[in-house]
């Protein structure tokens, strides 16, 4: 076996040796420093993220499961984001807890890490983290809530606060009733119940093979959970022994089955951020339109709001990821291996499906073609997403005009102005909220529709942004448009009346203004004085590196990986 990293810290009889395993001591015995492996366990639980709360209960069995192998369990407690909480936006701060993750993997001795997530952005973070470090690296996803009921039905955590809060705009819900429903939404531990960003991301992140399989999807207060961190923490050591860390288990077929997994579960848009972010740091030439073309004609099997009825739990009952993978085998790659060293697709003979409702066979599916569409044309030279199985199929071709709004507080100001001119047809455009422009590209491109439109029966409109869409939400949507307006991308040159042109299946969106004459328009006056202007801080850093979210949305110099050597030290 080969030395262990932290044989560098507490290796050797000098000073530096002695003052590293005298200061860790406190009960541990002497054998703790000669050749048992030291295994993180990053936990992103905080009180402030109450999706990850439970993740210290988790992190005690992960600890059993290190100790019962002979390693020896450390608690790394690592920058959290609580995505309902913190502001203006948790993706503001993705690359930011991914650095400051990755300083303190690299940074610290340990041999291994466990890495413990669940609200949206705390896994892709933890995954790009140790992406970069490439110590071995296994993570345990948080597992989502139970099914919540209000007054008999049950609640989609996420997509059934954007419904009902509709209701009550349409006149079809009292706000008492509203309130009403609130205590309701959150029955347990866990994270958003619908196939939103938490689900999707640790879904995916067993189908990237950072996870054991079958593991993911358990919901958080399901005592299975306990079970497979425990055996998450054994595994951790075999991990350092073999030395099998993320960049020998990632690889580019790890990707397409990622996408295959995306398309087949209907998961959330913003993991196609997550993954081309996750593998900048591999050096994985990952493009959008390779997301494009992998999922392509992959059927969406899943039916869980927000495209359709089920929740998490029953994802899980019915038979969970492998079942849902087994049924679009022959779009996977077999050669895509896992952390426990074997293919993901060995583990797919055993998994079955038990309830063809919610895991639908692929001869009835929810969506027939599940995969994102990425869009290009003049409105978007660097591309733009939308995701069909959340669109409303009459839309996907459509042809309107534009109605301008240049940042979110213009939107809320104006959008249910009985005086403003907009029909059902139109085409509601926001922008200002791409990474930069916001700054973090925040989750506001399903703009709430016109009031006026609303009672008139309208309960969907193609909207066109720069920002990203909850994974929760619905509608046709085109997102993350690239460049962004604030990045000097045409959607800052468009105007009220303007033809817009969205076609799905032809791949293109297109603003039907002639070349010369958007050549000569200038950028909204009203949009460049709302476009975010930091002095200093985290904001200023991203604002001057953040990349676009065509690649990712990661900060330049934070691509790649810097690995897990430390130089020097001074004492
Ligand atoms: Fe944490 Fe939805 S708010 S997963």
């Amino acid at each position: 076996m080969t030395e262990l990293r932290t044989a560098q810290w507490y290796g050797g009889d000098d000073r530096n040796g002695y003052i590293h395993r005298a200061w860790m001591r406190r009960g541990l015995p002497a054998d703790a420093f000669t050749g048992r492996p030291h295994i993180a366990i990053a936990n992103t639980a905080s009180e402030l993220t109450p999706c990850n709360t439970h993740l210290h209960e988790v992190a005690g069995s992960v600890r059993e499961g290190i100790l019962e192998a002979g390693g020896i369990p450390l608690d790394l407690p690592v920058m959290s984001l609580g995505e309902t909480q913190v502001r203006p936006t948790a993706m503001l701060w993705r690359n930011l807890a991914a650095m400051a993750t990755e300083e303190m993997l690299r940074a610290n001795p340990i041999d291994g890490v466990v890495l413990l997530g669940g609200c949206d952005k705390t896994i892709p973070a933890l995954l790009m983290a140790a992406a970069s470090v490439d110590l071995p690296a296994v993570v345990v996803p948080g597992g989502p809530m139970l099914t919540g009921t209000f007054r008999g039905t049950a609640l989609g955590c996420g997509t059934d606060v954007w419904r009902l809060s509709e209701e009550v705009r349409a006149g079809t819900l009292s706000q008492d009733d509203f309130l009403r429903s609130e205590s309701a939404m959150i029955r347990s531990r866990g994270h958003c119940n619908t196939m939103g960003t938490a689900s999707t991301m640790g879904l995916l992140a067993e189908a990237l093979g950072t996870v054991i399989p079958g593991i993911a999807g358990i919901p958080a207060p399901d005592s299975r959970l306990l079970e497979a961190a425990r055996g998450t923490g054994r595994l951790s050591v075999e991990l350092v022994a073999q030395q099998r860390t993320p960049s020998q288990v990632l690889s580019r077929a790890s990707f397409q089955n990622a996408v295959v997994a995306l398309a087949a579960i209907g998961g959330s848009s913003n993991a196609v951020v997550h993954l081309l972010a996750i593998a900048g740091r591999l050096g994985i030439g990952l493009t959008l339109d390779d997301i494009d073309r992998m999922g392509a004609g992959v059927p969406c099997l899943v039916d869980l709001q927000p495209a359709g009825r089920f929740l998490m739990e029953d994802l899980h009952r019915a038979g969970g990821l492998l079942a849902v993978l087994r049924a679009v085998r022959d779009r996977l790659d077999p050669t895509a291996l896992t952390v426990t060293g074997r293919p993901l697709v060995d583990y797919l003979d055993e998994a079955q499906v038990w309830d063809a409702e919610v895991i639908r066979p692929r001869e009835a599916p929810l969506v027939a073609d599940g995969g994102m569409a990425v869009l290009r044309g003049n409105l978007a030279p660097d591309g733009a997403i939308v995701k069909p199985a959340a669109a409303s199929p009459h839309l996907l071709r459509h042809r309107g005009r534009a109605v301008v709004f240049d940042s979110i507080e213009d939107l809320h100001a104006r959008i249910d102005d009985p005086g403003l001119d907009v029909d059902a047809d139109s085409v509601l455009v926001l922008r200002g909220c791409g990474p930069k422009g916001y700054p973090g590209m925040p989750e506001v491109a399903n703009m709430p529709l016109p009031r006026k439109l609303l009672g008139q029966g309208v309960r969907d409109m193609v909207r066109v942004c720069d920002g990203r869409m909850s994974g929760t939400a619905y509608g046709t949507v085109v997102l993350h448009v690239a460049p962004e307006a604030a990045a000097g991308g045409p959607l800052a040159l468009v105007q009220d009346g303007d033809w817009i042109e969205l076609d799905v299946p032809g791949r293109r969106l297109t603003l039907d203004v002639p070349d010369d004459e958007l050549a000569a328009r200038t950028p909204s006056e009203r949009m460049a004085s709302t476009v975010a202007r930091a002095a200093r801080g985290w904001e200023r850093l991203y604002i001057d590196h953040v990349l676009q979210a065509d690649t990712g949305a990661d900060l330049d110099f934070l691509l790649g990986s810097s690995g897990s050597r430390v130089s020097r030290e001074s004492h």
